[in-house]
């Protein structure tokens, strides 16, 4: 190769380094600076930003991230190869997902949140199996866990809608950052801590991660590695029951339930912002006990990954809630039903379910969209804000209550 040959491919590759660089650092800007849903700044193909209804994304890799091998990472490339809007940490997917029941197929929709940082070319999910109730074997497992768990392979192709959800990590702010999560709860804070630690570096970070036993730890060498690695990261496993071979200091740092008496004798004073992502019990009784013990609201965000009614304390300041007792009449346009509402249900979609009238459903906790029913008169309240953005003239059955007599469009 000539002088003159050498120096033009050098120039090309510092060239071509030049641009990948300017476009990895305008995707990482997006993600900051814009919401979830704006178009990438820059992209090798033109990305689609927050796409409307499905798009298919193919199973790229499979891997267990505990030693039950319970919890099963799925990392997801867009099939049609676009750059992936980026996401606000903490954010969820939204699958739906054939299922063959008894020899019929119909479809389900579940919700996933983002168990890692945002990355311009995969999302990665995180799912734990859900076996049937405990003392009831005979109840079939988990539907959309099992399918994903027995079924999905590396090559297969997933339906998401994308990233969605009002529970995120505020990333204006430098407050120190408490992450409490219990069993499976941990994926959103993977996403916040992983983010965090590359974008605000100096930002303290507490991590409490409630388990029985640290058999059922997900992501425990990589927690380890950031831990030693990271001065300001504080890494809390607490153990309800400690296995046999598990050695506090090793394997965990406290024994019992994350609480708040915990957090008073392990949390320097001062200003903190709370996250809190857990199984029901855990969110019924913790997010009550931080209003209590003086967390201002501002301060404390939360996500339950099912139903879960948080009965927090008085707040003056919010709308009150509607009186589950009041007696109102429902219509149900399309199928002809008029019914009276006694505060016996939840919520309206329990109610039409035990009445027999077809409305959709997938989470039943506020944030797919699917239970979106066309609300014709009247209104409906919420306890807790749903994570989905309801659309003007709609509700939300699975976590809405009457606050008046109601004609919904089902
Ligand atoms: C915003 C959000 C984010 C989430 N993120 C995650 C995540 O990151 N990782 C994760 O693993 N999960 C996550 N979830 C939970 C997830 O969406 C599913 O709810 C979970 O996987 C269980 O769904 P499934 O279809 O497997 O179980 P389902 O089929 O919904 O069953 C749930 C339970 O009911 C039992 N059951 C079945 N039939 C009956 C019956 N007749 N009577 C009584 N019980 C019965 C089943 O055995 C099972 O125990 C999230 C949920 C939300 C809302
Ligand atoms: S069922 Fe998901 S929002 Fe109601």
């Amino acid at each position: 190769m000539t002088a003159p040959h050498l120096l033009a491919w050098i120039f090309a590759a510092l060239l071509l380094q030049l641009s990948a660089g300017i476009g990895v650092a305008l995707w990482r800007r997006q993600g900051r600076s814009q919401p979830a849903n704006a178009p990438a700044a820059v992209s090798p193909k033109p990305s689609s930003g927050a796409w409307p209804g499905w798009r298919d994304f193919r199973v790229k890799q499979r891997t267990f991230e505990d030693p039950a091998n319970s919890q099963c990472s799925f990392y997801l490339e867009p099939v049609d190869q676009a750059v992936l809007p980026s996401f606000k940490p903490g954010q969820f997917l939204t699958f739906q997902l054939p299922i063959n029941e008894a020899g019929e197929t119909r479809n389900i929709v579940r919700c996933y949140s983002l168990s890692d940082r945002p990355t311009p070319t995969s999302y990665r999910v995180t799912i734990k199996r859900v076996p049937p109730p405990a003392g009831q074997p005979s109840l079939p497992s988990g539907l959309s866990s099992t399918h994903f768990h027995d079924r999905i392979r590396e090559g297969d192709i997933l339906q998401v809608k994308a990233p969605s959800g009002h529970f995120y990590i505020d990333s204006d702010s430098q407050t120190p950052v408490v992450l409490i999560a219990g069993g499976i709860g941990i994926t959103p804070m993977i996403s916040m801590l992983r983010w965090c630690l590359d974008e605000q570096p100096g930002r303290t970070i507490h991590l409490y991660y409630g388990l029985r036993h640290s058999n059922e730890q997900a992501f425990k060498p990589l927690l380890e590695q950031l831990a030693q690695s990271a001065p300001n990261f504080h890494l809390h496993v607490t153990c309800s029951r400690p296995g046999e071979n598990d050695v506090q200091g090793r394997d965990f740092q406290h024994t019992g339930h994350v609480n708040v008496e915990l957090l008073q004798q392990t949390l320097p004073h001062g200003q903190h912002q709370f996250y809190v992502c857990g199984p029901t019990a855990m969110m019924e009784s913790l997010i009550p006990a931080l209003i209590n013990w003086g967390v201002p609201r501002h301060d404390l965000h939360y996500e339950a990954f099912g139903p879960a009614s948080i009965k927090l304390p008085h707040d003056p300041s919010s709308p009150t809630a509607p009186s589950a007792d009041t007696a109102f009449t429902i219509q149900f346009s399309r199928s002809g039903r008029t019914l009276e509402w006694n505060g016996q249900d939840e919520n309206l979609l329990e109610f039409a379910e035990r009445h027999g009238v077809s409305v959709d459903s997938g989470c039943r906790a506020g944030s797919c969209g699917s239970c979106e029913t066309g609300l014709l008169n009247g209104d409906v309240g919420y306890p807790q804000t749903p994570d989905h953005d309801i659309a003007p003239g709609h509700c939300l059955l699975c976590t809405g209550k009457p606050a008046s007599a109601l004609t919904l469009d089902a």
